[in-house]
């Protein structure tokens, strides 16, 4: 880590970026009351980045003055309350030619001039590997940045844990332990499509919790067959459904990601697998199948209380971490302690489920199956 920046800090701004996930806010009251603590004036940057780089676009303008009647009552709210955004990246910005094609522009060193005009000290970005990449391109041009690491997929890696994940699995846990009803009353298979983009922990944790029969996720590809194996198996020990949770990023053996588009200056957009797994359940064992896609359910709602208060953490150490004069570095839970990692380290290194974790093991110990090939 690069020498402690001491320079006396008067103004800071938050930004959200990414998608929104539980416990956002939380962090945001955390960050304004140990910032305002200070003596700093806080701002939150509206829309990610969006508010700096196109201020017209607001009535009140791109960022806006955090003080602690904005942040009164919203530990428990989902969302952000200064909005965020997964499009836009302003590495890759995307514009549209006289000609109708796209192209896409470096908007960074607009953000580090819009810092100078407001006279912003700092910046605390809330967000996930995009965002990541943005701090420490901004970091480099002169900005001090602090990260804090964000996802409901906990595809993070260099931390222990980010917030908004556990109340994903909650959620995702209630929606299956609903769906065993409907599927045992009537003898159906019913498909669970959960979000988390590369990474299976969602579907993983939620279908070890709700009791899920198969559960198929991006780390490792499935045999159809043998789900159609499991599915008969149950049958032949009278059990006459089956509950099959599918990560959104799971493929099939030798198979391609569902991918539903990709458009300039945001990432791939995955879905439609649930539905893929559920025709061809029923082509191959007739029984009727049902798909339920939980999607942006899972990214709304008051976040846990574990969510709550990790993310309360990770503000109010995004704090310390500016005092003690630190920059492009992000905050990260490790054990019980809040440390202070270089974002280099961070990022782009996703946390895939280890296949030797125990959690698998317990999933196979439960009679769970991951239906790969023999
Ligand atoms: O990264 C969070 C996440 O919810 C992923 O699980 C999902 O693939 C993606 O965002 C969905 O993004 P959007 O809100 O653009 O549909």
């Amino acid at each position: 880590m690069s020498t402690p920046n001491l320079k006396p800090i008067k103004r800071v701004a938050i930004s959200t970026g990414g998608g929104d996930a539980p416990g956002l806010n939380a962090v945001i009251r955390a960050a304004v009351l140990a910032g305002m603590k200070r003596g700093w004036e806080m701002y939150g940057i509206r829309d990610g980045y969006h508010g700096l780089l196109n201020p017209e676009q607001y009535p009140e303008g791109g960022i806006v003055r955090l003080n602690r009647v904005r942040v009164r009552g919203i530990t428990h709210l989902g969302g952000t309350i200064i909005g965020t955004s997964n499009r836009n990246h302003p590495m890759r910005y995307p514009i549209t030619l006289p000609d109708g094609t796209h192209e896409e522009v470096d908007r960074t060193d607009e953000i580090v001039r819009a810092f100078a005009l407001h006279g912003l000290d700092a910046l605390i970005t809330v967000g996930g590997d995009g965002s990541l990449e943005i701090a420490q391109v901004l970091a480099k041009k002169g900005l001090r940045v602090i990260a804090v690491p964000k996802t409901i997929d906990n595809d993070l890696d260099k931390t222990d844990l980010t917030f908004g994940f556990d109340s994903a699995v909650a959620f995702a846990t209630e929606g299956i332990d609903r769906l065993h009803s409907t599927a045992a009353s009537h003898g159906r298979v019913m498909v669970v499509e959960v979000m988390g983009r590369y990474a299976g922990w969602i579907a993983l944790e939620a279908g070890i919790a709700g009791s899920a029969d198969i559960i198929l996720i991006p780390e490792i590809p499935y045999d159809l067959r043998k789900v159609t194996q499991k599915i008969q198996e149950r049958e032949e020990m009278g059990r006459f459904f089956t509950i099959v949770v599918v990560a959104e990023g799971a493929k099939p053996v030798g198979g391609t990601l569902s991918v539903i588009g990709k458009e300039a200056g945001r990432a791939e957009r995955l879905g439609g697998i649930g539905e893929k797994v559920a025709a061809e359940i029923t082509k191959l064992t007739g029984k009727e199948t049902r798909v339920v896609v939980l999607g942006h359910l899972l990214r709304g709602g008051t976040p846990t209380a574990f969510d709550r208060v990790i993310a309360l953490r990770f503000g109010a150490a995004a704090v310390r971490a500016l005092e003690q004069g630190l920059s492009n570095v992000m905050v990260s839970l490790d054990g019980q302690k809040m440390k202070f990692i270089p974002i280099e380290e961070a990022y782009g290194r996703m946390k895939s489920v280890p296949l030797d974790s125990d959690i698998i093991q317990t999933a196979r110990d439960l009679g769970i199956s991951f239906c790969e090939p023999d």
